[in-house]
């Protein structure tokens, strides 16, 4: 238990509506058991007519740094001294550094993508990828594939099509890149879309707890042994699609990498320190099953 007594306790914490669904305040205090690091992180409920006071309020009591969450992600943008350009471009800050009173945003949702592929960039650059799902998860996802991985062609698939026009359209003004084709989301019609692409990536929120019936698509044709398929949601960590990819003989990526990579990220910006990546695996892996 920690001694939470301390003159020299350093305070993080995370603002959100709602936030009792998140795992950051475990990952950020196990992690700071785990280095003995004099750090505590705490969640905060904060709806979006208490946004610019509780960033205020950080900001007076000292508050090292913070994560944003729902429904927040964006509206804060406006609000803070310093945009990182990564999370300028995706239009979204979850992380947020106090650096004597200056506010930094940063969104290392980036990181997070970045981290999680970095095993696979060779199979990456130079192939084709798709990519479902249109909100700020997937905005996230394309920067990082763009920057970092270098693909030939970006499918982008969206239950609202037009919402994939967009960002393709903002995607190409923002950063150059043009090389997008869109899809809507219809498995029948995306079987061979999917098996055209080396790396199929799941930024939606199909098959998250309590709906872990459901699934992107059902088809197992959709799949083939070469591929790499990723699914951001990480609960449950073996979602559908990803046992469907499975026992097709994919490899298959599962959203805990990039829930900690994020973590980890945010953690180096506020302490200048080093998550044990492995060991905060272990550990929500095992809060999250049981
Ligand atoms: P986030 O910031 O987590 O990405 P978001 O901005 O609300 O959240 O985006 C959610 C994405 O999941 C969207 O692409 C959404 O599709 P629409 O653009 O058509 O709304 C997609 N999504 C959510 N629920 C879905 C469902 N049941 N079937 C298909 N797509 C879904």
């Amino acid at each position: 238990m920690k001694n939470l007594t301390h003159i020299n306790t350093k305070l993080l914490g995370l603002i959100g509506h709602p936030i009792k669904q998140s795992y950051s305040p475990f990952i950020h205090n196990a992690a700071f058991e785990m280095k003995k690091m004099d750090y505590l992180y705490l969640p905060f409920d904060v709806t979006k007519s208490n946004l610019k006071g509780a960033i205020r309020g950080m900001s007076i009591l000292g508050v090292k740094g913070f994560n944003v969450t729902i429904p927040h992600k964006e509206n804060i943008l406006d609000m803070l001294d310093n945009i990182s350009e990564e999370a300028s471009i995706v239009g979204a800050v979850n992380t947020v550094v106090n650096d004597h009173g200056e506010l930094n945003g940063y969104n290392t949702d980036v990181h997070g993508v970045t981290g999680t592929l970095m095993q696979y960039k060779k199979d990456i650059t130079g192939s084709v990828v798709s990519v479902v799902g249109a909100g700020g998860a997937a905005r996230a996802v394309i920067y990082s594939l763009i920057r970092n991985f270098k693909p030939e062609k970006i499918f982008l698939v969206n239950r609202t099509e037009q919402k994939a026009e967009s960002l393709k359209k903002y995607f190409s003004e923002k950063i150059k890149f043009d090389s997008f084709n869109t899809k809507e989301l219809f498995p029948p019609d995306l079987v061979e879309t999917f098996r055209s692409s080396k790396l199929i990536i799941n930024a939606t929120s199909v098959g998250m707890f309590p709906d872990s019936d459901d699934s992107i698509t059902e088809l197992g044709e959709s799949f083939t042994k070469d591929q790499i398929v990723f699914d951001l949601v990480y609960n449950p960590t073996r979602t559908k699609l990803l046992k469907l990819a499975e026992k097709q003989g994919a490899e298959t990526v599962d959203g805990l990498n990039m829930l900690i990579y994020q973590a980890a990220k945010s953690f180096e910006l506020w302490t200048g320190e080093e998550m044990p990546v492995e060991q905060v695996r272990n550990s929500i892996k095992y809060y999250i099953e049981n």
